[in-house]
């Protein structure tokens, strides 16, 4: 199986460029049963090393196991953080200073795409230097029937001071599918408002009953033309004339002859949906559902809200592990409304640039809340981390140490929550 990916990754290599120095082999790991993954016992499980290494051992214990893939991988700052951030290739050639920072992903994401089932997503935080690179590596590797969207991610109110005219706020989350069966979850409709209610429950009116666009004429459906009768003050609507209601035609603002959404049988039955506003204009009840937070709708694509800001996160490692030992987390809310918004809740969650191990964090958090079981499984280097780090001084040798030392944190909360490390 990895001969076939190896000649995959090699002929993509070649596509982005000519003196790839990367040696892909695939000798380095054998199918190992003692690796296999026993969801029955465990929450989570961390894989200790390069996640070339790992994604491989996972792919040979079996492929097409997990429904998400989560990464947030270096950015190519140039910065010396707990790990380095700086693949910058000298700036000649098409790629110019992105080269190496691009052979570095190209066979990992190769091999996330394997290890994804068919329904799979991909998503990808990333800033705006990476971000052009990644969508064109993205597309030969996902295809670009796969993108499903990019979206804007508000990371701070003030912005990075780096730059001498803008104050960089935002950054992204590039979503792919595996293939066209792919379906996000959608965003729970909590925060939206049912500001009305009758019999059949709480409901919000946000659609005209009068057809809009193509095959809207009166002349497309003579039938579905009928007149209606709407008592202006309580908003009722009636298919037969009442004492003192309005008789309502679907014309549209223009004085147009349109026509109903639904045929005249179909509106006796279903009257009760239909609400007329004071000037009788009308529309159909949106009702919130029976169960109210499982009605989802489509994920919007600018995402906003402070408990998803960076500071939150620097916040939340000094309070797990009194200093800030990690320096690029991301906040728990923030992998939370990821995980939930695209993936179901017995998932199975990859996280291969895993760091402080904040997925696994907000995966617990999501179960806990919802009675939900999504299993984790995440992956993190064992280099050594740099002496004068912080993290150093308290302790920590290598930076898996850090991932699975949240991991505890978590354990030491809750006895029930269990996890599993493979070095
Ligand atoms: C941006 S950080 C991820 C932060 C994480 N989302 C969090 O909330 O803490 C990227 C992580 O990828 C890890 N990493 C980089 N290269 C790696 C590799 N080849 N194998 C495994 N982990 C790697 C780094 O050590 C770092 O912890």
């Amino acid at each position: 199986m990895l001969s076939v990916i190896e000649s995959k990754i090699r002929k993509l290599q070649q596509e982005f460029s000519n003196n790839s120095s990367f040696d892909f082999v695939t000798n380095d790991v054998e199918a190992n049963s003692n690796l296999s993954i026993n969801w029955e016992q465990t929450d989570a499980v961390i894989y200790s090393g390069d996640n070339l290494i790992s994604l491989k051992k996972l792919l040979l214990n079996g492929p097409e196991i997990v429904d998400l893939c989560y990464i947030d991988p270096p950015y190519n700052t140039g910065s010396n953080f707990i790990y380095s951030d700086n693949r910058k290739s000298p700036e000649t050639g098409l790629l110019g200073s992105h080269e190496a920072w691009i052979q570095f992903m190209l066979p990992r994401l190769v091999l996330a795409r394997e290890v994804l089932k068919e329904s799979g997503v991909i998503a990808i935080s990333i800033d705006d230097y990476e971000f052009p690179y990644l969508k064109i590596l993205m597309d030969r590797i996902f295809g670009e029937k796969n993108f499903i969207g990019n979206i804007v991610v508000c990371r701070s109110k003030n912005g990075k001071g780096s730059k001498k005219n803008l104050a960089s706020t935002h950054e992204y989350l590039l979503v792919y599918g595996k293939s066209n069966k792919a379906i996000l979850r959608g965003e729970s409709d909590e925060d939206t408002v049912y500001d009305k209610s009758d019999a059949y429950g709480e409901y919000r009116i946000d659609g005209l009953f009068r057809k809009k666009g193509e095959g809207s004429l009166k002349s497309d459906r003579p039938l579905m033309a009928f007149p209606l009768y709407a008592n202006l003050e309580t908003g009722e609507v009636s298919v037969d004339p009442r004492d003192g209601w309005e008789k309502v035609l679907p014309k549209d603002s223009k004085g147009i002859d349109r026509r109903w959404l639904w045929g005249e049988t179909t509106t006796r039955e279903r009257v009760w949906q239909l609400y007329s506003s004071k000037n009788g204009i009308i529309y159909v009840k949106n009702y919130a559902g029976k169960e109210r937070g499982q009605k989802r709708k489509k994920i919007r694509t600018i995402w906003n809200d402070p408990s998803w800001y960076t500071e939150r996160a620097t916040n939340e490692i000094t309070s797990i592990f009194g200093q800030k030992i990690f320096d690029t987390p991301k906040p728990i809310e923030f992998i939370k409304k990821i995980i939930d918004t695209m993936s179901e809740e017995n998932a199975i969650v990859l996280d291969f640039f895993a760091g402080s191990a904040t997925t696994a964090h907000a995966i617990y958090e999501l179960n806990k809340m919802n009675g939900a079981n999504r299993k984790c499984i995440l992956m993190e280097s064992a280099d050594e981390i740099p002496l004068n780090h912080v993290a150093y001084t308290a302790g920590y040798k290598s930076i898996v140490d850090v991932s699975i030392a949240r991991l505890e944190y978590i354990q030491n909360k809750d006895q029930e929550f269990k996890f599993e490390v493979f070095e």
